[in-house]
């Protein structure tokens, strides 16, 4: 969105239900009344509600259902994530157009759709992203090594609970890289990177959040197995308002990571966890490992305490019993 249309709206919602005039708000942006009213014909036609009375003049009735940048940039007080967001209403994968960007854009970047048609789950799976949902990735540009790139999951992990907890529900962390409500899956998160061997060059941040999604728009294999802040709520949440919050304690994790060491990030992650204690069957490619969650490593292995000992498990499908 252009910023003067930014600026309309910006002005009308300041207003609240008194109408500002196509000469004021031209006047307000610097621009001719005839350019005032072409911007307010564009954003009618991206949804947004404008009430025009030739007597007395504009006001903003309802904004669309739409994750738009500068809705979502509008109080948005962060200084790397979120930076820069590109919007788009139906792609293949944001996590393939971040990997196109990756190079060339600045840390902190953010794509984000309405639709995904071949949304991206681990291990090759199809991720099913319906409209209602947050797609996004997120491009960070660490300096570390590629063995670190496991503790981006379980940082977006952290953040996206405690992004949840915030509208008032009890998510929970299950390893490696689900979100839960109780003991369904609410989110995914998809972590890849472009690497050297010693260096990482970007990775990107793959998060699917079932926020608005009604559970028949699921596939029916994974219908029994998640649910959505919708279905929890009975009610629809602020889409951009949990974008938000998101992105915010995305920064806020990034930044404590950086600045406290990533075992600061970790302990959040035990506390908001649901595997550890639990007992789990871990399918490995190799074998299944059943027994106890007793902890997690700083390289985002999980430790199961087995009949036979401790086992370190790097990947797998964690099934909590
Ligand atoms: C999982 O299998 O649990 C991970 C799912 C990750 C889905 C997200 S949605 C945004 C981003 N784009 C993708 O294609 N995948 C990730």
């Amino acid at each position: 969105m252009t910023d003067k249309k930014m600026d309309i709206i910006r002005a009308l919602k300041n207003a609240g239900t008194d109408p500002i005039s196509g000469e004021e708000l031209g006047q307000r942006l610097g621009i001719s009344r005839t350019m005032v009213w072409k911007y307010i014909k564009v954003l009618g036609e991206e949804g947004y509600v404008i009430k025009s009375s030739p007597g007395s003049g504009h006001v903003l009735v309802s904004a669309p259902d739409k994750l738009y940048p500068s809705e979502i940039m509008d109080g948005l007080d962060t200084s790397i994530i979120g930076v820069d967001i590109r919007y788009f209403d139906e792609v293949d994968s944001t996590n393939d157009i971040a990997k196109k960007m990756g190079p060339l854009s600045d840390e902190g970047s953010v794509v984000i759709a309405e639709i995904q048609d071949s949304g991206r789950g681990r291990k090759g799976g199809h991720w099913v992203s319906p409209r209602g949902g947050v797609w996004m990735s997120v491009i960070l540009k660490p300096n570390v090594v590629p063995a670190y790139a496991p503790r981006f999951t379980l940082m977006a992990g952290v953040a996206v609970a405690r992004a949840i907890r915030e509208f008032g529900i009890e998510a929970s962390l299950k390893w490696p890289n689900d979100v839960l409500v109780g003991d369904k899956k609410v989110c995914g998160i998809l972590t890849e990177m472009d690497a050297e061997t010693d260096q990482i060059n970007f990775v990107v941040i793959g998060m699917g959040i079932n926020v608005n999604v009604s559970i028949e728009d699921l596939s029916e294999d994974i219908r029994s197995s998640s649910t959505s802040l919708s279905e929890i709520k009975g009610e629809e949440l602020d889409r951009i308002a949990f974008v938000q919050a998101l992105l915010r304690a995305l920064e806020d994790e990034y930044v404590r990571s950086k600045t406290l060491g990533f075992d600061s990030i970790l302990e959040e992650w035990r506390s908001l966890s649901s595997t550890i204690g639990r007992d789990v069957d871990v399918v490995t490619p190799q074998r299944m490992i059943s027994g106890k969650a007793v902890g997690i490593t700083e390289n985002g292995t999980l430790l199961v305490e087995t009949a036979e000992g401790l086992e370190e498990i790097v990947a797998g499908s964690c099934i909590h019993r």
